[in-house]
């Protein structure tokens, strides 16, 4: 099926919609702290505190009137409950973003990822096919590439549950709007089978 994400704008019976994690505010408040950190050196935008995420599926535009549907696919994910780390920073050249991923724990992010991208698309939604590829995004509009660089202490991350989230354009600034969360629902030992 093809992908929805190019977005026309101004319409107002779509939705531009994502799944993602929010942090706690423990590591929102690390994040938003390194962004400020490494700003001087890669230039570029600080993205704001409370638009720090991590995006697990972008679908893009989706008609207002698919949501319910979207939402019960997306509650048929069963998850258990796991943690990663975010333990470097980095630079993309082709979007010119400054982002914190993960380079340990990630298997049970990317089986989250996997498990929401073949329910959506089993029900016939578009979504971003990009390999994923865990990140935060720090830094946008980025003027200066600068190596990888750890995060000491890395960064921890518990995640109970997952998001999806509306992006809303709006006052020069985008913001994000929880539409619905989904708690992890699997025992430790369902989630190991
Ligand atoms: P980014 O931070 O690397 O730009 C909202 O735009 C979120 O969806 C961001 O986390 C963004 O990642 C992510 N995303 C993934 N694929 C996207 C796409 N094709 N267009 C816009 N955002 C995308």
């Amino acid at each position: 099926m093809k992908a929805n994400f190019p977005a026309d704008g101004g319409d107002l019976n779509v939705s531009r919609v994502f799944f993602a994690l929010w942090p706690d505010q423990g590591a929102r408040q690390r994040l938003r702290d390194l962004a400020l950190a490494w700003q001087p050196d890669c230039g570029g935008r600080v993205m704001r505190a409370e638009t720090l995420h991590l995006t697990l599926l972008f679908l893009g535009e989706v008609r207002r009137d698919r949501l319910d549907s979207l939402c019960a696919v997306a509650g048929s994910v069963r998850f258990g409950q796991f943690a990663f780390s975010l333990s470097q920073f980095a630079c993309w050249r082709h979007n010119r973003i400054g982002y914190a991923t993960a380079t340990d724990g990630t298997a049970a992010l990317g089986q989250l990822a996997q498990s929401l991208a073949d329910a959506v698309s089993a029900a016939g939604f578009g979504f971003d096919r990009r390999k994923f590829v865990p990140h935060v995004t720090l830094l946008r509009n980025i003027e200066r590439q600068v190596e990888a660089r750890g995060i000491t202490p890395v960064i921890e991350w518990p995640v109970a549950a997952f998001s999806l989230v509306e992006s809303v354009p709006g006052g020069g600034a985008i913001a994000y709007r929880d539409l619905r969360s989904w708690p992890a629902s699997l025992s430790p030992r369902q989630a190991a089978r």
